[in-house]
């Protein structure tokens, strides 16, 4: 096979730049190594900033998000047993919009497909070859033949874990790594919301999150032990905890429900300069990971095929390579942007087991300062939508 872009990842990142490429009439093949139905069906975060929700309806594929997600106008930070609205909206003129990750992904799917698009589902043994080269080459097992296709540039959608990063040699790379000495516990439950907005929690048992997926779908989330397992915590066990860290003087309280689905998540910080080697160009997690403290992911890998779209139009438009030559310092400015704003939402509202008694306190007295100081909501705000 051969093409312009070969796109390694039918995620947020790899599916939007196919379908981005297509719109100016640029060729690509996505490989992918799950199902469709495994990529229609990984849960993963659900908060789109305006940036993300404009270029996806601006692109053709936001009629579904239009109607079925949810515009949110603020959120509420909780701590000391009250509630604090960030009224988003009116700091920045800008809202963000709750509509999961994996209906991104379904919408995408389709308006690729629908448009004759070539995605390569359940692929093995992706292997990247002559990437310093003009003709860098992908070869893998696909329904029980080997294959290969020639392009011009390869694009690394294929997430942290992917084959692309570690095919740059290491000389090559700079990586820069955090790990968090906790993780996330994440639900979905049938039940209907208890808030109105997503109410981020900091207490002394450690932060929980109260987010939605639909009026009859409530998505909740509370800090862990990265080690932990489902199996020692049985319904009432999670409900206890969940109680107990969103618990205040005003009575405000969260409504149970049947919990469907449950997982654990681990949290990290991490970056790889540059995005680019050769005719490789690495986007969304392939590249970088953020806690999901604040959900910049999908947003990140969202504004990276942005960039990287425009480049590869100029690229076969008119030979100019300048926007290619750009990619990495103009993505990795983003990157670093929401690296911090992440580690700073994480770090504020988390318990870590080795804090003193002196930095909790200074942890609440920060919050005190996001909550009580129209310039500092105003910092979280206009990073939080984007
Ligand atoms: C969700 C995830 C996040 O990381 C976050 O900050 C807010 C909401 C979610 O999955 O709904």
């Amino acid at each position: 096979m051969k093409t312009p872009v070969a796109i390694v990842g039918a995620g947020p990142a790899g599916l939007l730049l196919s379908h981005l490429l297509h719109l100016e009439g640029i060729d690509s093949v996505v490989i992918e190594s799950r199902s469709r139905a495994e990529i229609e069906a990984t849960l993963r975060a659900g908060v789109l900033e305006q940036g993300t929700v404009d270029l996806l309806a601006q692109s053709g594929v936001g009629e579904r998000m239009k109607r079925e997600g949810m515009v949110h106008e603020g959120i509420v930070l909780r701590f000391a047993g009250a509630s604090h609205r960030i009224a988003l909206t009116e700091l920045t003129g800008r809202a963000i919009t709750v509509y999961a990750q994996h209906e991104v992904i379904k919408d995408l799917v389709k308006a690729r497909l629908d448009a004759g698009g070539a995605i390569l589902f359940e692929v093995k043994d992706a292997a990247l070859y002559d990437l310093d080269s003009p003709s860098p080459k992908i070869r893998f097992h696909h329904e029980r033949q080997v294959k290969e296709i020639a392009a011009d540039f390869v694009a690394g959608c294929d997430g942290f874990h992917g084959v692309s990063r570690p095919s740059i040699p290491s000389r090559h790379r700079h990586e820069f790594t955090r790990t968090y000495p906790f993780g996330w516990f994440g639900i979905l439950v049938e039940a209907p919301a208890s808030t109105a907005e997503l109410i981020y929690a900091h207490h002394e048992r450690g932060f929980a999150l109260v987010s939605t997926r639909s009026p009859q779908i409530q998505r909740l989330y509370f800090q862990c032990d990265p080690q932990d397992e489902l199996k020692n915590w049985p319904d009432a066990r999670i409900w206890e905890e969940l109680h107990a860290r969103l618990a205040g003087a005003d009575g405000w309280k969260l409504a149970e429900g049947r919990i469907f689905q449950r997982g654990i998540i681990a949290m990290r910080s991490f970056v790889v300069e540059p995005m680019r080697y050769g005719r490789l160009f690495l986007a969304g997690d392939a590249a970088h990971i953020v806690p999901p403290t604040g959900a910049k992911g999908l947003n990140l890998a969202v504004h990276d095929v942005r960039v990287l779209a425009a480049g590869f139009r100029d690229y076969f438009n008119t030979r100019s390579e300048q926007g290619l030559k750009g990619y990495s310092t103009t993505a990795l400015k983003r990157v670093w942007r929401a690296e911090h704003f992440s580690w700073w939402m994480t770090s504020m509202l988390h318990r870590f087991h080795d804090d003193t008694p002196f930095q909790h306190r200074l942890q609440l007295a920060e919050l005190d300062y996001v909550v009580s100081s129209k310039a500092k909501a105003l910092t979280l705000a206009e990073s939080y939508v984007g």
